[in-house]
């Protein structure tokens, strides 16, 4: 990625904080194409697209065909989200699959700076993703080396559960060594996430929320992400 570009990807990222994530996990996987176009007319800003293999995480989710069939219809970035053991096997695939950015687990690998590299090369952004279990101050020595954090506000695994409010602290510690730093990086935070809660998040220096059942779980997809966004 050439530095004008990374430039100009911060630069336009920064100005859209408060960006909502729709995750395409809760959706009806029988109306998917459906279900994509719904949100290609919403104010989401991606598409979170979540991958479990069934032994990171004690569930399993989808791959590359559908993958390949979100990209088809998608007109929102996809923010692919790997819940998958030996993420550099599979992260390359998915930048080739046409993902926007790709996240993994920092829990599924003794050393990130190769994985991040390899997806930077790819001209991909990164998100460097823990559990809510893992001490935040872990991402600490990757802040520079990665687009984005995400925090977990869940087990990973399933979606549907509720938001973890220890969250809100872990989400103030990384947006002040964020801030003290003078980093661009972005906080991802992912689970439980509803319109209730979202303010709460985003305040707590949150700028990219991922929901599930929040939206997808609703009548009206594109009126629940506009209940967060305000
Ligand atoms: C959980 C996934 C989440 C999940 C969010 O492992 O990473 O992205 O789909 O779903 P909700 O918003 O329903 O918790
Ligand atoms: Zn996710």
């Amino acid at each position: 990625m050439s530095n004008f570009y990374c430039i100009f990807v911060k630069f336009y990222v920064t100005l859209e904080m408060r960006q909502i994530a729709p995750s395409i996990l809760s959706a009806d996987f029988a109306h998917l194409a459906e279900e994509v176009t719904r949100i290609n007319a919403s104010n989401a800003a991606y598409l979170h697209v979540d991958v479990m293999d069934g032994v990171f995480v004690p569930n399993i989710s989808f791959g590359f065909p559908i993958m390949a069939a979100l990209k088809q219809y998608s007109t929102k970035p996809l923010d692919v989200h790997l819940m998958i053991t030996h993420p550099e096997r599979y992260v390359e695939r998915f930048c080739d699959a046409g993902a926007w950015s790709v996240g993994f687990h920092l829990e599924a690998t003794d050393d990130p700076l190769p994985i991040l590299q390899s997806i930077h090369a790819k001209g991909v952004r990164t998100c460097l993703t823990v559990n809510p279990d893992v001490d935040v101050q872990r991402l600490f020595p990757y802040l520079e080396q990665t687009d984005m954090v995400l925090l977990m506000s869940v087990f990973a695994g399933f979606g549907g559960q509720a938001f973890i409010p220890e969250t809100l602290d872990r989400i103030r510690l990384v947006r002040q060594e964020i801030d003290r730093r003078k980093l661009p990086t972005l906080i991802q935070v992912d689970g439980g996430i509803n319109a209730t809660n979202a303010g709460s998040v985003f305040d707590a220096g949150a700028d990219i929320l991922v929901a599930g059942h929040a939206v997808f779980r609703t009548k009206d997809p594109v009126a629940a992400i506009e209940r967060m966004l305000a």
